[in-house]
């Protein structure tokens, strides 16, 4: 612990267990590659690339010089009415490295702020356009689009639909695509569910197409447990929305940069959503950003009026923010450079022979995969639900092992710089902690 620091009682930690955890830190000081070290000097492979952000592995020298380079040039320029070259620089990049059509970049500063710009963008795109009616907003059950409002409403975790509400009017919600009955140990995206799509058209008829703005999915659910989309799910969702005249936003905040093996799960599977929500490894996780991409029909029809009036009023003081944007651009560098995105393609079948080896255990109900993510999901303990996957944490993390967990699952996404023998140890480690698991 540092020298002046008392307790740990004053940090209100983000969704942790805080009084359990304050009893048992799990404190990181440093990090480099694969691994980070703890403050009792303690090294834990990083299965989880942190949180899902840092895909291209900890320490890399080239964002942390860039970093460093603009701590000295300027730490902050006023976002509104000024702007600094770094942040149209960055815009160019991703304008260039996401598909064709996604031509504009509005920054925030994390996947939660992305959620809640890109429904405002759809709902002041149909204002603009001269559809004031079109503002429902549709989500999906098991959603996780952050803890903003907008994002809470369309999304659907139980825990905070329950704690947070009331929530936007005006939403409606999908039904997931999540079926253990009939694609449990899929590997890859599994064969049933494409018809879920349609329950979109119930909506619309319910409501009419004319009163629709938006629909909102993540292409892979992550935070729910890694619900990985039927095959032609989302190409069916792109097509009814299309038909229909209605915004398609993916929200890739996980699924992005070299997670799914490309720029993105929609240039992955060749579909064009309206707009597509960034952060996470946008940055690395080195400076907190988000971004959403947004079509230039989207941007050109909002681009109207007085030419010196605000055209959308939205935005953040530390939109385009000078250090996140420096360590973007590196980022995008190293991503490159590195060939992590192909790396992540080419590593995927690996991770998924490992992963699914773990599906010998009789306590694993399913186990799920798709490009550099994978999950084992747990079947509860009786009576006391997430237990099981938490002590598996636990055990994990005292073996000198990261992962995740969500509900019952155990979630893994290494950075993208795994190697074999990494992934062979962080399923080694699981398989050793599940023999022994009651
Ligand atoms: C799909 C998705 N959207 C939004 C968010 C929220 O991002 P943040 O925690 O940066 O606000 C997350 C975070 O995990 C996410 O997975």
């Amino acid at each position: 612990m540092s020298a002046n620091l008392q307790s740990l009682e004053s940090y209100w930690m983000p969704f942790t267990a805080n009084r359990a955890f304050k009893k048992n830190p799990r404190l990181f000081a440093s990090a480099e590659g694969m691994y980070y070290k703890t403050t009792e000097g303690k090294q834990v492979l990083d299965g989880c690339a942190g949180l899902w952000c840092v895909n291209a592995g900890h320490g890399q020298k080239k964002i942390n010089d860039a970093i460093k380079f603009q701590v000295d040039q300027m730490t902050y320029a006023p976002a509104f009415q000024g702007g600094h070259l770094g942040a149209f620089e960055f815009a160019e990049r991703l304008a260039d490295l996401f598909p064709g059509y996604l031509n504009h970049a509005f920054f925030t500063n994390s996947g939660s702020e992305a959620a809640d710009t890109s429904l405002k963008l759809a709902r002041a795109y149909y204002k603009a356009r001269g559809n004031p009616e079109k503002v429902r907003l549709v989500g999906r059950d098991k959603g996780y689009h952050g803890v903003n409002y907008g994002g809470l409403s369309v999304g659907g975790i139980p825990a905070a639909r329950k704690v947070y509400g009331p929530f936007l009017p005006e939403v409606h919600h999908l039904p997931h695509t999540h079926n253990m009955e009939k694609n449990a140990f899929s590997k890859g995206q599994p064969e049933h569910g494409v018809e879920l799509a349609d329950r979109l058209l119930d909506i619309i008829e319910m409501h009419g197409a004319d009163t629709i703005a938006a629909v909102i999915v993540e292409p892979m659910a992550g935070s729910a447990g890694v619900v990985v989309p039927p095959k032609g799910y989302l190409e069916r969702l792109r097509k009814i929305t299309k038909d229909n005249d209605i915004l398609l936003i993916f929200d890739e905040v996980i699924t992005a940069f070299g997670r799914t093996g490309d720029i993105s799960t929609a240039s992955l599977l060749g579909i064009q959503p309206d707009m597509i929500n960034t952060a996470k490894g946008l940055t690395n996780g080195a400076v907190p950003m988000g971004a959403v991409m947004a079509s230039d029909e989207i941007h050109d029809t909002i681009m109207q009026g007085p030419p010196d009036v605000i055209e959308l009023f939205h935005g953040y003081t530390y939109s385009g923010h000078p250090l996140a944007c420096a360590a973007g651009i590196a980022t995008l560098d190293v991503y490159k450079e590195q060939g992590l995105f192909e790396r992540a393609a080419e590593l995927t079948p690996y991770l998924e022979k490992a992963v699914h080896s773990l599906a010998r255990h009789d306590v694993v109900q399913d186990v799920r995969n798709f490009g550099m993510v994978a999950a084992v999901d747990l079947k509860p303990r009786e009576g006391a639900p997430t237990a099981r996957s938490f002590e598996t944490y636990l055990k994990a993390f005292e073996q000198g092992v990261l992962v995740r967990t969500t509900g019952d699952i155990i979630a893994m996404s290494p950075p993208l710089i795994v190697d074999e023998k990494q992934i062979d140890t962080i399923i080694n480690t699981l398989d050793d902690i599940l023999s022994s698991l009651e």
